[in-house]
């Protein structure tokens, strides 16, 4: 069965890779890529260096990476519609916060062009050098990535956008970040973020428990580690307490079933990365997690009921400054 999944650079509907309209959109194009990418930042605190965030409790391994790869395949098209109605555009040049295996800069970059650029960053050292390969491997000059913590910026004009995804459920004081973050933004500045909220649970009808267990599992490693739980639907306040306009928003989420689906592998491996944690906090143990064979039984489980499933509300919001 053919499921509708798309990786950064699909769903072009040009030779370019994007809609018509973005050929002519405006947008703030200060300085070439070029002239970005050896840009003097002043990065002031070295990843890892005590910052404004938590731990990231889904580890740095090889695998986590592919998740993450698989995980922007789901995410792709909000991913896209929240960019496109922001004003992402072409010439902007974009810091992606946060940018794991690269999925969010790479699409960004897409938006932007050749007269932009994107710098990603991230403060684990793997997830850069994969995200490095990856833009290598897609041809792409206009997009770099560096090793940093999300609050080493200082200096105005830096970017005229700042964009993350699952980013900011890891950042205790979100609205000190993104007062930190817009201080680095052109006048006119575009924040924008795709957040999950993990204040609705995952649901399936009819119920299949398996899958409602695992969901449950992330979500205690959610509340336990310290994560937002409201890291979706509270955006609006965090928006406001960070001196930003009340931003823009839309919803999605995934939906699904069947043979062959995504989300069993998805919802599996997703499991497999927050597994350590899970132990650590006494929530789940391997032996209990059955790890290897969780996604067949969840797909077993799944289609003998003909359970719908449906993931956690995924948001998208976004403010331009003033
Ligand atoms: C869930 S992943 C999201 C990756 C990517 N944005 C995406 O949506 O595909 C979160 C990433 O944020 C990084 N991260 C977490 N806290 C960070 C911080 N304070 N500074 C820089 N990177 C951070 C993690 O290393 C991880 O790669």
């Amino acid at each position: 069965m053919k499921h509708d999944l798309r990786p950064y650079n699909r769903g072009a509907n040009t030779a370019s890779g994007l809609p018509t309209w973005f050929g002519t959109c405006p947008g703030v194009f200060a300085l070439s890529s070029k002239a970005f990418l050896s840009y003097d930042l002043n990065i002031v605190r070295p990843a890892g260096a005590a910052s404004n965030s938590i731990a990231y409790p889904l580890g740095t391994t090889d695998r986590e990476r592919q998740r993450l790869v698989r995980q922007a395949e789901l995410l792709h098209d909000i991913t896209l519609d929240t960019f496109r109605a922001a004003g992402l555009g072409p010439g902007m040049r974009v810091l992606d916060i946060g940018s794991g295996a690269g999925d969010v800069a790479l699409l960004a970059a897409e938006l932007v062009g050749e007269g932009g650029s994107v710098l990603g960053i991230d403060r684990d050292a793997n997830n850069v050098a994969f995200a490095e390969r990856r833009a290598a491997d897609a041809g792409r000059s206009n997009v770099t990535f560096r090793q940093a913590e999300i609050d080493s910026f200082t200096g105005k004009n830096l970017f005229d956008a700042v964009v993350g995804r699952y980013i900011l459920l890891y950042v205790p004081d979100r609205a000190a970040a993104l007062r930190q973050l817009a201080g680095t933004l052109t006048r006119g500045g575009i924040l924008a973020f795709i957040e999950p909220d993990f204040s609705t649970p995952v649901r399936s009808f009819p119920e299949a428990p398996l899958f409602q267990q695992a969901g449950g599992w992330i979500y205690a490693v959610v509340e336990a580690s310290g994560m937002h739980r409201d890291s979706a639907m509270g955006l609006g306040k965090v928006f406001l307490d960070a001196g930003l306009p009340f931003p823009q928003l839309l919803c999605r989420t995934w939906i699904g079933g069947g043979p062959g689906h995504p989300v069993y592998e998805y919802a599996a491996e997703t499991v497999r990365s927050i597994l350590p944690s899970a132990e650590h906090y006494g929530i789940v143990t391997p032996e209990q997690a059955q790890i290897d064979t969780l996604a067949q039984r969840m797909e077993q489980e799944a289609v003998s009921r003909g359970s719908v499933l449906m993931g956690c509300p995924v948001i998208g919001a976004w403010a331009k400054l003033r």
